[in-house]
């Protein structure tokens, strides 16, 4: 995370590995927010392709080109203490990777996204075994089979699932995303008006 004043060390574009992640984990969180009914079959797939993509992502913060790496942007809150400040001094520096106050906000993304993955795949169950109902295991857990289950039956289920724990915090982080993605898009903006579009076009298809 290295500041620079030097343009030509900021990446004209990011590479096609963080922008393709970055476009394929935007599509599946809104398809899977938006689109598709919590714990569906075709949520659970879009979980898994979004699992699948964030750990390519992942991978690549460990042996990607430099500015994709971990490394180029460690969470520092000094740091981004720091950046805030360059911000009130009206100071504009130039970062090889995301700023320091990006950087933090890209955690706290990721965080949310590993924590809706485990709690999807623990409520889901891997692919090979996924579940015609992702709920039944949680059902069973709580002792009421779904063989012979009455209406009533059933109502009591469902509504046993939506306490159950994972579906808790499945549901918490979700909104939790929700609010740093709004928080996400206005950095975005206020880089944007702060510093030009050179911010967006770098996550936009395009000649490196
Ligand atoms: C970031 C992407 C995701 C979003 C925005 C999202 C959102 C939601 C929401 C709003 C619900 C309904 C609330 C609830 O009943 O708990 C839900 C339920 C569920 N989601 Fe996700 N989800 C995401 C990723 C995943 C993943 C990766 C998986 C698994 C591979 C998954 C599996 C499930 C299951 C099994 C349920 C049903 C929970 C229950 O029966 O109570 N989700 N999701
Ligand atoms: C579901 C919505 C979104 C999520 C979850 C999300 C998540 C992320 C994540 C995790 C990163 C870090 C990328 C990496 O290093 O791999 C990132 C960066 C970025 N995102 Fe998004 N994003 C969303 C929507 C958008 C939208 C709609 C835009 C378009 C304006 C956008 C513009 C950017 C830009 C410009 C960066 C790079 C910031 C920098 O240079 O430091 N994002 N986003």
């Amino acid at each position: 995370m290295t500041a620079t004043t030097i343009d030509e060390q900021r990446p004209r574009r990011w590479d096609t590995v963080v922008r393709l992640t970055h476009w394929a984990i935007v599509a599946a969180v809104v398809t899977n927010a938006i689109f598709t009914e919590g714990g569906s079959r075709t949520h659970i797939w879009v979980g898994y392709a979004l699992a699948a993509i964030f750990g390519l992502r992942l991978l690549w913060g460990l042996m990607g080109p430099p500015e994709a790496r971990f490394s180029a942007f460690p969470p520092s809150p000094r740091r981004a203490f720091a950046h805030i400040r360059e911000i009130l001094a009206g100071e504009k520096h130039q970062y090889s990777s995301h700023n320091p106050l990006g950087a933090l906000m890209v955690y706290a993304i990721w965080s949310c996204l590993a924590v809706m993955i485990a709690t999807g795949i623990a409520m889901a169950g891997f692919p090979g075994g996924l579940r015609a109902d992702a709920g039944h295991q949680q059902a069973r857990e709580i002792g009421i089979e779904r063989t012979g289950a009455t209406v009533g039956d059933r109502k009591e289920r469902d509504e046993k699932r939506e306490e159950g724990p994972l579906s808790e915090v499945h549901e918490i982080t979700a909104n939790l995303l929700y609010v740093l993605i709004a928080l996400h898009l206005a950095g975005v903006l206020f880089e944007t008006r702060r510093n030009g579009r050179q911010i967006v076009v770098a996550m936009l298809p395009g000649r490196r």
